[in-house]
């Protein structure tokens, strides 16, 4: 009987507890015994407790349930091959080889990492023996299949990740009652968004309300214009007739010199401005919480493909990252994905700015 265990690490995201859901139950349903892994990678090298078979009712009420109720760390010992080496024991004791981790790049990258260690871990496991040739003859070979759970979506080779959606709409959400009350009192509001190196989730939120002015790090303004910029677009929307300014900025935004842009530098232009401005920095309100329905749908079907995809899977293919392109479940070769979104390193087309600073306009335009 196949052996799988489930784990999610790096950043919570919506929509994890979904996907360890959907795993358990579709391993259940084509025959495996699924074990999860607690605190992620941290679970996989103390063992223990910390890996302990998850049953069909063991994850009732997870759909809607946010963050992820199995746990998440970062764990520094998993860097070490130390650590990785005692992960490969207790996952054998346990008789598993194969691993479904829902996390971010770093964590889908550390899994394959350790899928390519896997053999030489195992050899040395038996000549320190600490277990016998005959206990891992049938762990040979580490089976990763990776889903990938970030608010980010931050990752090349699917058009979205689990709990990027539900982010978006928290922060939509947010963003509109900031302009209520920013349009009571005339007000401008700097909003700072999460996405440390990916603007996906600040230049979505801006076309999704309508915000004044963007700041991302794929598109870093001119260091000496951007200010004059910001100033002239939010007075023209003023002349037209708004009443309040908002303004978004993701955290990692930067000019094209590589300065930070910051919430404060904002707030300083518009003040020079005249506007009465304030900073609201959303923080991890948007990373918690329930899931929207589409992540919930996204993290079942990815979750039930992963559980396939062990099942299909030959040591010689490359691991498989689940992902979606064009509205279908699809299979790509993890470390593919992630070369592409370190090489590409911003993963939205410029054009996406620019249309999204198009339709701002012409929401104004005469
Ligand atoms: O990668 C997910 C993310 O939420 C980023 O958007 C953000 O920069 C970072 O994690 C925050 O990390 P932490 O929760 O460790 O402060």
């Amino acid at each position: 009987k196949k052996k799988i265990a489930v784990m999610t690490s790096g950043g919570d995201a919506p929509g994890m507890n979904p996907a360890v859901r959907a795993v358990v139950r579709a391993g259940i349903y084509y025959g495996c015994d699924v074990f999860a892994v607690y605190e992620g990678y941290e679970g996989l090298v103390k063992g223990g407790d910390l890996l302990r078979p998850i049953g069909w009712e063991d994850v009732r009420s997870y759909l809607s349930l946010g963050g992820t109720a199995i746990g998440t760390a970062r764990c520094a010992e998993f860097r070490e091959r130390a650590g990785r080496l005692q992960g490969a024991y207790n996952m054998i004791v346990n008789g598993i080889d194969a691993l479904i981790v829902c996390g971010g790049d770093g964590s889908l990258t550390g899994a394959d990492l350790f899928r390519s260690e896997w053999p030489s871990l195992v050899d040395e496991l038996v000549s320190t023996r600490r277990l016998t040739a005959k206990q891992v003859e049938p762990y040979r070979h580490l089976t990763i299949v990776g889903l990938v759970g970030s608010i980010d979506n931050d990752m090349s080779s699917t058009d979205a990740t689990i709990g990027a959606y539900s982010s978006l709409a928290r922060i939509t959400e947010l963003v509109d009652y900031l302009d209520a009350t920013a349009q009571s009192h005339s007000r401008a509001f700097v909003v700072e968004v999460m996405g440390r190196h990916c603007g996906w989730l600040g230049l979505m939120a801006g076309v999704a309300t309508g915000a004044d002015c963007i700041f991302i790090p794929e598109r870093p303004p001119p260091a000496d214009q951007w200010a004059s910029e910001l100033k002239k677009v939010c007075s023209r929307h003023r002349e037209k007739g708004r009443r309040q300014t908002t303004v978004i900025i993701a955290e990692g935004a930067i000019d094209n010199q590589l300065n930070p842009i910051t919430a404060e530098n904002v707030k300083d232009v518009l003040v020079d401005l005249g506007l009465d401005t304030r900073i609201t920095t959303l923080g991890h309100v948007q990373r918690g919480g329930t899931a929207v329905a589409y992540d919930r749908l996204l993290a079942t079907q990815q979750g039930v493909d992963a559980v396939r995809a062990v099942l299909e899977l030959t040591p010689a293919d490359p691991s498989p990252m689940i992902g979606i392109a064009e509205n279908k479940v699809v299979r790509r070769p993890l470390m593919e994905a992630v070369k592409f979104t370190k090489e590409v390193a911003k993963s939205i087309d410029a054009r996406d700015f620019d249309r999204a600073m198009q339709l701002r306009d012409s929401t104004f335009a005469e």
